[in-house]
């Protein structure tokens, strides 16, 4: 593997879950791959679980690893070529890029969208000359468009936890105070998507009208704008906020409860409720739900290692 950015980047969903599985039972078991090689990870933005369950997977594997908070520590990136460079950015990212590649063996890279510009976003500008120019393998932290290793943990989970062969999973639109990107929930649509072309899922989007995500990430999914019809009988919730992709970045009020409670809980199959976290409690999920036993959110968190490894794992092996 040399590069994790979308599903597209996985020939074999079932047998990558299966390796993540075998890793977490042996953690240890290879660590000898990543003797002597180095894993940098540049973040734009902030991060908790991606930073930690990443740094911790390499450590599984004998690497070293190298963090930069480019937001904060680095110079300011110009990311378009033709300019005269005489404003307020200090470094273009041919360069950056580049000299970073030249002290890692892989580089994982987190970017968000601005929001603004739809087109740019969606191009994925940023993370596409940064793979071109770095010259190693690149993981995604997380880019404008997609957030892969959360997507890949959703199905580790999802597989580890479900009781029937093929469960529903209904991704639930929740309320947020914030315009948020539509990474996560691109990014697990699509996942769950191929999922489902595989036999492995039956996939659901419930959001309000307004909300639609780009076409692009849900060939095949059931899509309604009716929380409760979505919700009936679900074994699965994955409850996320996301903004409008149509009305680019703006967030609409919306007059119906859609936060995840256990009011709600009672339409489903018993389902396991998950979050990708952070997550606004009482305003996005309850904390009924987030105290309660059908939530996944910590264990779901704790499977970002077992994702971030097995990639890793793939990409050493073909360094
Ligand atoms: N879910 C997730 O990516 O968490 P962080 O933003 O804390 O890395």
């Amino acid at each position: 593997m040399k590069k994790f950015f979308s599903v597209a980047d996985v020939a074999d969903l079932h047998g990558v879950v299966q390796e993540a599985l075998s890793l977490k039972s042996s953690p240890h078991a290879f660590e000898h791959l990543g003797k002597n090689k180095t894993l940098g990870l540049v973040f734009l933005n902030p991060s908790l679980r991606t930073r930690l369950s990443t740094q911790k997977a390499a450590m599984n594997l004998g690497m070293n690893v190298m963090v930069m908070n480019m937001d904060k520590d680095g110079w300011a990136l110009e990311t378009q070529d033709g300019v005269v460079m005489d404003g307020t950015t200090v470094e273009h990212i041919r360069e950056a890029a580049a000299v970073m590649g030249e002290y890692c063996d892989i580089l994982g890279l987190r970017s968000f969208p601005g929001l603004k510009d739809r087109e740019a976003d969606y191009t994925e500008d940023l993370f596409n000359k940064f793979i071109s120019y770095c010259g190693v393998p690149v993981v995604s932290l997380e880019s404008a468009t997609r957030h892969p290793l959360q997507s890949l943990t959703d199905l580790i989970t999802i597989t580890e936890h479900k009781a029937v062969e093929k469960p529903k999973v209904v991704l639930a639109w929740a309320p947020h105070v914030k315009a948020l990107p539509q990474a996560v929930p691109n990014s697990f649509s699509e996942w769950m998507c191929k999922a489902q072309e595989q036999g492995l899922v039956e996939f659901t989007i419930a959001h309000p009208m307004g909300y639609e995500l780009c076409e692009d990430f849900t060939k095949g999914a059931k899509i309604t704008n009716d929380l409760e019809e979505g919700l009936s009988g679900a074994d699965f919730v994955y409850v996320k906020n996301w903004s409008s992709y149509v009305d680019y970045g703006q967030v609409y009020p919306v007059a119906q409860s859609w936060m995840m409670d256990n009011r709600k809980l009672q339409m489903t199959n018993n389902a396991k409720v998950m979050h990708c976290l952070p997550v606004r409690r009482d305003l996005e999920l309850s904390s009924e739900i987030l105290d309660g036993p059908n939530s996944l959110v910590i264990k779901e968190a704790g499977n970002r290692v077992w994702a971030a490894q097995v990639v890793l794992k793939r990409m050493l092996e073909n360094l």
